[in-house]
């Protein structure tokens, strides 16, 4: 995703290069490891290193391996037999985000999450307990809730023969009982499912033998605990369906790399990538600043010179505008207007966040297809999800997020906005600015998915840039792997 307003971007004018182009290192310059180089200007590390407001440890922190460089089959993103065996041996055993605590606050409260062919009930059976059941009857099987979303209940029962069930999913009343002397609550009782929740966000896991969530969530916790998403309201929530598989779709919002060409944007090409596990990766994207040495290697020369100046990047922030001053920069000037017009309007004290954490795009992938974004001017989650069992569509959700004062309660979520495959994110106002940018990043998908399907070779990955999307496939793999008898 660009993060970059229209409005910086029309100041800038192409004009020539100067020398910086000969000072910077390129990549052919000398062989280095595989995996070692890096955009030139500063990096993310730089620029936290400078700022004003420290970032706290969890942003400083950098992690990254090198994972090979072999081209990744096309077919793991359009063939039909590839998609029931992640069906089958991934869906059925990852821990995945069901739904948020907030959709479910009182007793009573259920929702209902799909994936693929499977369906699940989550619960709130008591005060401090939500418990998940397959969404399937136990007399004859059939689906026992309907749609996907929000409910409420004081139980559960069948439509076909009216078999039903307490809330904590206890066999309650079986009609005609006399034919059924093998039925009993310890045999008939709904199939539990793993369930936990982290953050405010319910996850599910199908496995039967789930190891623990925190297994999955890696350094997820230590981290967060900086930035508590917990304390975070729904202040908008979009489902749009995408013209492609959902690992490509999610791909898109991986790496940093497409902003030049997708968003005609200079912002990105020093972004950080961080891989810190099997289940967990992350970029950090400057806001505020950007590295036009590190466009060194970009056609054109658009916006290598001038560098945009301090007041333009300024000018790219949405906060209150004002001159600066001598040595004033945009970051430290527009994280702290942030912290006092974003506080004042949220009634929530900023005054001990950091730079990065106010402007920030921090964006943390959790296997198998979430996305967490702790930042405050950039607060949102990501899901990616197969349609049914279409190996061509998914559905993409966005949940803009937004930090509660102090000890408030959360407020109900808001409905989901749904868009049909062909409808604009700029249809709907409140995205603002953020809606042409999320065309942008869809706007691919369709012609990848069908160039995926008449391509000759594999897709190719960049070292670095690209890792993240290596990772979540040997990770995908390693599924794969241990549940192929599935
Ligand atoms: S299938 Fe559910 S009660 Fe018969
Ligand atoms: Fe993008």
């Amino acid at each position: 995703m660009r993060l970059w307003s229209q409005r910086c971007l029309r100041i800038l004018k192409p004009c020539h290069i100067h020398s910086p182009r000969l000072t910077i290192k390129r990549m052919t310059d000398s062989p280095q490891p595989k995996g070692v180089a890096r955009a030139g200007g500063k990096s993310i590390a730089d620029v936290l290193a400078s700022d004003q407001h420290p970032a706290p440890a969890p942003l400083i922190a950098s992690e990254y391996a090198f994972l090979g460089d072999a081209d990744l089959p096309a077919s793991r993103y359009t063939c039909g037999d590839f998609f029931k065996k992640e069906t089958s041996g991934m869906w059925a055993h990852c821990w995945q985000w069901a739904c948020r605590e907030e959709h479910i606050p009182s007793i009573g409260d259920h929702y209902v999450y799909d994936i693929g062919p499977y369906s699940v009930i989550v619960a709130r059976t008591a005060e401090s307990e939500i418990k998940a059941f397959i969404n399937s009857c136990t007399h004859r099987g059939t689906r026992i809730l309907g749609e996907e979303g929000p409910g409420f209940a004081e139980g559960f029962s069948c439509p076909f023969h009216g078999w039903s069930w307490h809330l904590d999913g206890r066999l309650k009343d079986v009609p005609g009982k006399w034919d059924f002397p093998h039925v009993c609550e310890a045999s008939h009782s709904l199939q539990e499912v793993a369930c936990e929740s982290w953050e405010g966000f319910v996850f599910i896991n199908l496995d039967p033998e789930a190891p623990p969530l925190k297994e999955q969530l890696d350094v997820l916790p230590d981290h967060f605990a900086h930035f508590p998403l917990r304390d975070r309201r729904i202040r908008l929530h979009v489902q749009k369906v995408l013209p492609a598989n959902w690992k490509a779709a999610q791909e898109a919002f991986m790496e940093a790399y497409h902003n030049f060409t997708t968003h005609d944007s200079p912002t990105g090409a020093n972004t950080q990538y961080d891989i810190f596990g099997p289940h967990v990766s992350r970029f950090i994207h400057n806001i505020g600043h950007y590295s036009p040495e590190a466009l060194a290697d970009y056609p054109g020369d658009k916006w290598r010179e001038p560098a945009l100046t301090e007041q333009e990047l300024l000018a790219g922030l949405p906060v209150t505008q004002r001159t600066l001053e001598d040595g004033e920069t945009a970051r430290a000037v527009g994280a702290q207007l942030l912290r006092e017009e974003m506080g004042a309007q949220l009634n929530v004290d900023f005054s001990k966040v950091s730079d990065s954490e106010m402007l920030d795009s921090i964006e943390y992938h959790l296997f198998p297809n979430a996305f967490f974004f702790p930042g405050t001017l950039i607060s949102m989650a990501y899901r990616f999800r197969p349609m049914g069992d279409d190996v061509d569509s998914c559905l993409f959700e966005i949940l803009m997020l937004e930090p509660l004062p102090e000890g408030a309660t959360h407020p109900d979520p808001p409905e989901p906005i749904y868009l049909r495959v062909e409808q604009s994110y700029t249809e709907i106002e409140e995205l603002a600015w953020l809606g042409a940018v999320y065309d942008q990043d869809t706007g691919n998908l369709q012609r990848q998915q069908q160039g995926l399907k008449t391509t000759r070779k594999g897709i190719t990955l960049g070292n670095y840039q690209e890792a993240r999307i290596r990772r979540f496939h040997l990770t995908l793999d390693d599924y794969l792997t241990r549940h192929s008898t599935s």
